[in-house]
């Protein structure tokens, strides 16, 4: 991973655009008189990621002693204070925590601060060492991501903290990054470290994208034959799907691949999430994207099978049946995903469902004519209700991605907008919660040369997204007024996995572009 010292001022992303300027005014007040100060000077070079809503520097450093103390009382400071402790353990220092604030070189502190919002915090750096105030952990720690950056990313000789007072807040709820571990599965271990990337830059949401046509990923006690059979295929497309044209373009590597996380690493995870200030939302894909599914339980379809975990990529027509059968399936699924994940939302996918098989089916028929449903679109719409139905009786809240609007959805459906910015406008002309994910902007699968498959670039999927772009983007649409915009939760950024079978080309196609997505 290339560190934020490398990246140039103008990529900066800011934290807080939007609300910048009221925010601005009302804290500048609370802090006029701020203490004796030396100078102040330009607040350039400090490297900070994504930019902070206000960061003020002066003449002077701190120098951190061989021991470092760090105050910390409440769990949350003494959570955040052993983030601190670890990082300053690998720049060679000896840390102790304790309670009192007296004598601290680092002071963690959960208290009032102009700021509401519990993901705000306040960070001063002066002759007397470092102090961070928040209200809640959350700030405290997104405060600790900005003193790490002001810190060298490994031991020297003296190390010196810049005299700073940074005010900062998220210009978004949802500043979300999803992980496809279905086409290709990614090991505990690298979810942590994706995970930990996140924190580092702020990112409250982990989308976990378990399910796919080419694998199943998360044990389900129910259903055992979705990890011994959905779990792997037997080999995987060799090349760029978009370049093939005739069958015989479609080549194997003959390889088998799978792998699933049981239900005790998956509440590792998410511990391991929760400690870094980060909602994990699981996506069950349905109806469509469930040709493993199918590979073990083909009564689920429409047609007879038998089904085979896919090995190529792409949509297949092949999708569950709308059947009373299907929906036992999702919710016995589903109430074992639910305890698993303590965040609000769950993703049922909801995307690229071609409804052939639908418009084939007896039972798809006899749905719609007593349901009174004009068409298949609207069949999905009725299949998601009553899913949604059995989430809200847990307690969690539907996410689906745009296609979900097409068959109709209840007022508490949450939208993911992907295929560009509409659907999300859509719904949140029609008051629904919107997190803005347009492929255009924020699919980070894609390339970075201009050239398609360019021979100096590895395998991907051939769109061009530029960092300009990514940068660029601001999910407060125009074509939408002040009111409607706060429907938009916000952005997230996907990571596709089809031609990212390892983790370090899962890091290679992540960086830059996470720094830059506006948060
Ligand atoms: C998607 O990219 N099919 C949501």
């Amino acid at each position: 991973m290339l560190d934020a010292w490398c990246i140039p001022f103008t990529y900066l992303t800011s934290f807080m655009k939007k609300k910048a300027y009221l925010f601005l005014i009302f804290s500048w007040i609370s802090f006029l008189p701020a203490r004796a100060q030396t100078q102040e000077i330009p607040a350039s070079n400090l490297g900070l990621v994504p930019l902070p809503l206000e960061v003020k520097a002066y003449e002077g450093k701190f120098s951190l002693p061989a021991k470092i103390v760090i105050a910390a009382k409440t769990p949350d400071e003494q959570n955040v204070a052993g983030f601190l402790k670890d990082y300053f353990a690998v720049l060679g220092k000896v840390v102790t925590i304790t309670p009192d604030a007296s004598l601290a070189t680092v002071n963690l502190k959960i208290g009032a601060i102009t700021s509401k919002n519990p993901e705000a915090y306040q960070l001063t750096v002066n002759q007397s060492g470092a102090s961070i105030t928040a209200s809640a952990g959350a700030g405290l720690f997104y405060g600790a991501q900005t003193l790490m950056q002001l810190l060298p990313p490994t031991a020297q000789e003296n190390i010196a903290i810049p005299y700073v007072r940074i005010i900062d807040e998220p210009a978004f709820k949802w500043r979300g990054n999803m992980l496809d571990v279905a086409r290709h599965f990614f090991p505990v271990a690298f979810v942590k470290k994706y995970i930990d990337n996140l924190a580092a830059y702020k990112i409250n949401t982990f989308h976990w994208h378990l399910t796919d046509d080419q694998g199943w990923r998360v044990e389900i006690k129910k259903y055992p034959k979705l990890t011994q059979i959905s779990a792997f295929r037997n080999e995987s497309l060799v090349g760029a799907q978009q370049l093939m044209k005739k069958p015989e373009d479609f080549k194997y590597d003959g390889i088998p691949h799978g792998g699933f996380y049981t239900q005790e690493e998956i509440k590792d995870v998410v511990a391991y999430a929760q400690k870094r200030y980060i909602t994990i939302v699981p996506e069950i894909e349905m109806p469509g994207h469930s040709v493993a599914i199918l590979a073990a339980y083909p009564e689920l379809a429409c047609k007879p099978g038998p089904y085979q975990t896919r090995t190529l990529w792409g949509i297949s027509e092949d999708i569950v049946c709308p059947s009373e059968e299907t929906f036992q399936f999702f919710e016995n699924v589903l109430a074992e995903v639910v305890p698993l994940f303590p965040g609000k939302y769950v993703h049922i996918g909801g995307d690229e469902a071609p409804k052939d098989r639908w418009r084939e089916s007896d039972l798809v028929k006899g749905i719609m004519k007593k349901e009174k449903l004009k068409d298949v679109e609207q069949v999905q719409g009725w299949f998601n209700n009553r899913i949604e139905k059995f989430l809200l009786a847990k307690g969690k809240k539907l996410i689906g991605w745009d296609e979900i609007l097409e068959g109709g959805i209840s007022p508490k459906s949450t939208i993911m907008s992907w295929r560009g910015e509409k659907g999300g406008i859509e719904a949140a002309r029609h008051g629904n919660e919107v997190v803005m994910s347009p492929a255009s902007h924020l699919y980070l699968d894609h390339g970075q040369n201009p050239v398609p498959h360019s021979p100096v670039e590895p395998l991907m999927i051939g769109g061009y997204l530029p960092l300009e772009k990514v940068y660029s983007y601001n999910p407060l649409s125009s074509e939408l007024t002040p009111a409607q915009h706060k429907y938009i939760l916000g952005v997230q950024a996907n990571l596709w996995t089809e031609y990212i079978p390892a983790p370090e080309k899962a890091e290679y196609m992540l960086f830059p572009a996470l720094w830059l997505y506006p948060k």
